[in-house]
């Protein structure tokens, strides 16, 4: 389990579900993603069978979730919103190009932290929420995504070397808390406290 940057304070859950909807829309397009950046993955390295096998599961993992996290937005009367930037992801992105030596250790890495920082969150959740079905939500999913954290730093490990993928993800790691911790508020997964 990798220790995150910047810790978010459980203030900010608590104010990100005050509106449920906007929450479990955005969280729902995050685990689409999720299933299609698995995806993407597999399509560019077709003949690493590790990576293919455990990225295969992870993509249904992530449909799986989308279909809980969607069912549950039907079932409070809203629907899917349209697909918005994400400039939590756009950041990393354009931090991990500053420096970047191999591309699928970053994607790695990268993926790596999304998972963690998708998963304290639904922690938080768990934890602080007074809604006791979204709490119960996000309790179902956070095993699966320590899961998948775990996965894409061993993947990373054993794609660049203990030492290379070590000071990789150190660095990467670092930029993911100044970004989250600079982002604005917003009634997202990925959101900031400004
Ligand atoms: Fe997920
Ligand atoms: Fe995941």
């Amino acid at each position: 389990m990798i220790e995150l940057a910047w810790r978010t304070p459980p203030a900010w859950a608590t104010r990100v579900a005050e509106q449920p909807l906007a929450l479990l829309s955005d969280h729902a397009h995050c685990e689409l993603k999720a299933a299609s950046t698995a995806q993407a993955l597999i399509a560019r390295h077709p003949d690493d069978a590790l990576l293919v096998e455990r990225l295969a599961t992870m993509a249904e993992e992530e449909m799986q979730h989308f279909h809980a996290v969607v069912r549950l937005l039907h079932a409070r009367g809203g629907t899917l919103g349209p697909l918005r930037p994400n400039p939590y992801a756009e950041a990393l992105a354009q931090a991990a190009k500053e420096g970047r030596g191999d591309v699928l250790l970053d994607r790695l890495v990268l993926a790596g932290l999304i998972e963690a920082r998708s998963l304290e969150r639904f922690r938080l959740f768990e934890e602080h929420l007074a809604d006791k079905e979204l709490a119960a939500l996000y309790r179902s999913l956070a095993p699966t995504e320590a899961a998948h954290q775990g996965m894409f730093f061993h993947l990373a490990h054993r794609r660049g070397g203990e030492r290379v993928a070590s000071e990789r993800i150190e660095v990467l790691r670092r930029r993911e808390g100044r970004i989250v911790e600079d982002l604005p508020f917003a009634h997202r997964v990925h959101s900031g406290l400004r």
